[in-house]
């Protein structure tokens, strides 16, 4: 049975830009090095007012209006993010209060920047279930507000935003491959590796929020392996090879990293969708930022191929494969 078809796609950035030049009046840091090291020429950073909640609000209302639905359908919100408003309840039920849709499920995900995927299967599998028809699936980060701004080894490559889409269960069996809809996905961590990327507090274990810690080179070492292996496993279930895929829209940690992912794959580099340069890394939010991005400037079509993936803290990565 093909799986849940996307409807619309929406996103949210903050309002304030801050540039690598306005970063390294901060910490000793330059364009330069965070340009050729990651891409990334500039983030957006939340203000006053703005939180994970109203950020992942504006990206639902947008994906709403770009699906042409009314918010009281959706009786589903997963939201993957790992900087909620509060330890608890869910950043998703804030989400369903702002929208006025309350009654459904909503819950958050916590797989760091593999979020949106991990909350994107989760929702496929309710929805083929008949647990819900509609649901938003939504990455939203404020990582601004757990970095450590003394840092510079992490500081210079994280901001702000949110992405969100609009899924429905499929109505039929469509054993045909073209039908739109989300085809597979694939899901995996890796414990061992905690300690490579994580952040230094929590409720349970300091009662601080703590402050994002990296060892950059060797998460670096992973991405490219993990996330290049479990696009070839997801083409292997599929049996779609990697020059039938239109567009590949990766999590946005570093641009190198998208294009050693590419190169392994034999993937020509104009089928990657890039918004590093302009958002950093947006954590969750990433994956359904860019494909936001490329579906509002008509890159990606109705019908194209496209592949979203994955890879972050925990370790956790993921890919899914979507015919839009
Ligand atoms: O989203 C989850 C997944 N996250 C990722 O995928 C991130 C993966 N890692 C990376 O993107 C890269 O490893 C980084 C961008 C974080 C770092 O790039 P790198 O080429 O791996 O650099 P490095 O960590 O090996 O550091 C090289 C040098 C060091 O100096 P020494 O020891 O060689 O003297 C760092 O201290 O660059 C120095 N450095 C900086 N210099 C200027 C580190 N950060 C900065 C900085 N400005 N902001």
């Amino acid at each position: 049975m093909s799986g849940s078809r996307l409807l619309g796609t929406g996103s949210a950035l903050p309002r304030q830009v801050v540039t690598n030049a306005q970063l390294a009046e901060r910490v000793d840091t330059s364009d330069e090095w965070i340009v050729t090291r990651t891409g990334i020429r500039q983030r957006h950073i939340a203000g006053e007012g703005e939180t994970t909640a109203t950020l992942a609000t504006a990206a639902a209302r947008a994906a709403l209006a770009d699906a042409g639905v009314d918010a009281a359908s959706i009786g589903l919100i997963v939201l993957a993010t790992a900087t909620p408003d509060n330890t608890f309840p869910a950043t998703a039920t804030k989400v369903q209060a702002a929208l006025g849709c309350n009654g459904g499920i909503a819950f958050d995900v916590a797989a760091v920047c593999s979020g949106f995927l991990y909350a994107l299967a989760t929702a496929d599998s309710l929805l083929r279930t008949g647990m819900a028809k509609r649901a938003l699936v939504i990455g939203a980060e404020t990582f601004s507000r757990i970095l450590d701004w003394e840092d510079r080894t992490t500081c210079v490559l994280f901001g702000d935003g949110a992405g969100a889409v609009v899924l429905e269960a499929p109505s039929a069996e469509h054993p045909d491959r073209n039908a739109p809809g989300i085809i597979a996905s694939k899901l995996h961590a890796d414990g061992a590796q905690h300690d490579l990327l994580y952040v230094d507090g929590g409720p349970s274990s300091t009662q601080t929020v703590g402050h994002v810690r990296m060892r950059g080179s060797e998460v670096f070492r992973h991405a490219v392996v993990n996330l290049s292996d479990v696009l070839m496993e997801v083409l292997a279930e599929t049996g779609f090879s990697a020059s039938d895929i239109d567009w590949v829209v990766p999590h946005q940690a570093n641009a190198r990293i998208l294009d050693a992912t590419a190169r392994k794959l034999g993937i020509a580099p104009e089928k990657v969708i890039v918004t590093v340069d302009r958002h950093a890394n947006t954590s969750a939010a990433s994956v359904p930022l860019a494909l936001d991005v490329a579906r509002k400037d008509g890159r990606i079509k109705s019908g194209d191929l496209v592949m979203l993936e994955a890879m972050g803290g925990g370790f956790t990565w993921g890919a899914s494969l979507i015919r839009m």
